[in-house]
């Protein structure tokens, strides 16, 4: 998602160089644009750092890019924080002095505002005036927080904690997706004549023959991979484990179990696909004794305990088998990461892409999401060919159209059709 993020001219805007950090490390693009003031308290050098793009705030710089018109009407979002009583005041009146306000009338998208000022300006009735037309405009204004305020004062007017606004803003930008028109993203690209097998689902390794151990994996990312995938010509064969939702129809299915019968479906499927992407969550472990009959309690005995064996990693057998001669498929794989403190998300991701081998690694960002609900629609695809990160984020529809895109751009530079 492209993200304008507005810093106004208050004490609070080291807290948002945290928030800017949230934003890049879900895979967000991030323009800054901070006001005059703003960057008497933090410098341009910390913007464009931790952005890694150029920041300005005069519509003077780069006129030749006329960012005073593309930068509002390029944003999937804007966020002004913090928004001190002068920036709600000249939003709400519509002024256009510098780049944030006329980015701010050019918004295209949603716009949040999080306030922070002394709670006398806060509570003025100019101010207050203000917050309710900008609200009536549709503009998401938060309360500020109430604490300790720069001085001895304490009060309403503190700017809410970054974690608390990044939620906020990507609650808001998830909301203003739902609200589009209900039909699926079409891809832009073609597969025609292209088969892609997609894996899907959660693997479930017998105990005996009526328990398992399983994941929570709905299966409705890979559904929506293969539907985008339909969409945009391919031939689709969907390897399904164990789903909550019904394949889309138009595929070949063909059910799986374990990750051991995923793995045989997997490396045969690949042999004549163009494309195998790996959405099913495989079980890693499976029970290293399967019995025959049902595990039966007896009195007196102690539970039974369940030693483990690792599963085949199939994405990385695709990969090795693929290079050995065996095909010339794209192949895709899918991670859940979380930033910890040995690196941030990307980080970890590119690692994996790299012991993986695979050509793309869609990277859903649990660390960020799960805390928020947004897990499964916020990802960055990452590509081993060195091509720059892109992140997609909205409804599993939209992630799977830009999944599909890439995979299309991937496959005509890699293995053009012939
Ligand atoms: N995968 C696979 N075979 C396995 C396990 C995973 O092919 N036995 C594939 C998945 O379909 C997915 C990718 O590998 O495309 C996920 O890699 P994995 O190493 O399992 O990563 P995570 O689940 O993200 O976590 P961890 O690194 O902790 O294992």
């Amino acid at each position: 998602m492209r993200i304008v993020l507005g810093v106004g001219g208050g004490i609070a805007a080291y807290k948002v160089a945290s928030l800017l950090r949230l934003f890049t490390e879900a895979g967000h693009k991030v323009s800054v644009i901070p006001t005059d003031a703003a960057t008497r308290f933090v410098g341009v050098a910390t913007w464009e750092a931790l952005s890694g793009n150029p920041v300005s705030n005069s519509v003077f710089d780069d006129v030749e890019k006329v960012n005073h018109v593309r930068l509002g009407h390029e944003a999937d979002l804007i966020v002004v924080a913090p928004a001190t009583a002068d920036l709600l005041a000249k939003a709400a009146t519509g002024q256009a002095g510098d780049l944030l306000t006329n980015t701010l009338l050019m918004a295209n998208g949603p716009v949040l505002f999080a306030p922070a000022m002394h709670t006398e300006m806060w509570q003025h009735a100019a101010t207050q005036t203000n917050v309710e037309t900008l609200r009536s405009r549709g503009v998401t204004v938060l309360e500020p927080a109430s604490g300790r305020l720069t001085g001895a004062d304490s009060g309403p007017g503190r700017l809410p904690e970054p974690e608390a606004i990044f939620a906020a803003a990507m609650a808001l930008a998830e909301a203003s997706t739902d609200d589009e028109p209900d039909a699926a993203p079409a891809a832009h690209t073609s597969l025609a004549g292209r088969t892609v097998s997609i894996s899907a689902g959660g693997t479930r390794e017998a105990l005996d023959p009526v328990r398992f151990l399983g994941n929570r994996s709905s299966g409705k990312q890979g559904a929506a991979l293969a539907a985008a995938a339909l969409a945009a010509g391919a031939t689709v064969r969907f390897l399904a484990a164990h789903m909550d939702v019904q394949p889309p129809a138009g595929v070949e299915l063909v059910r799986v179990e374990s990750a051991l019968e995923l793995r045989e479906a997997a490396l045969k499927a690949a042999v004549d696909s163009d494309v195998v992407i790996m959405a099913a969550a495989v079980a890693d472990f499976r029970p290293a004794e399967v019995s025959d009959t049902k595990i039966k309690k007896v009195d007196g005995e102690d539970a039974p305990v369940v030693r483990l064996i690792r599963n085949p990693d199939i994405l990385h057998e695709l990969v090795e088998r693929r290079n050995a001669g065996g095909g010339q498929q794209l192949i895709v794989g899918f991670a859940a990461e979380t930033g910890d403190a040995q690196g941030d998300v990307l980080e970890h991701a590119a690692a994996k892409l790299k012991r993986k081998g695979c050509d793309l690694l869609v990277v859903n960002q649990v660390g960020i999401g799960r805390v928020f609900g947004l897990d499964e629609n916020s990802v960055v695809i990452l590509s081993g060919h060195g091509a720059a990160a892109e992140s997609a984020a909205g409804s599993k529809a939209d992630v799977a159209a830009a999944v599909i895109d890439r995979v299309g751009a991937e496959l005509t530079r890699v293995f053009p059709a012939t």
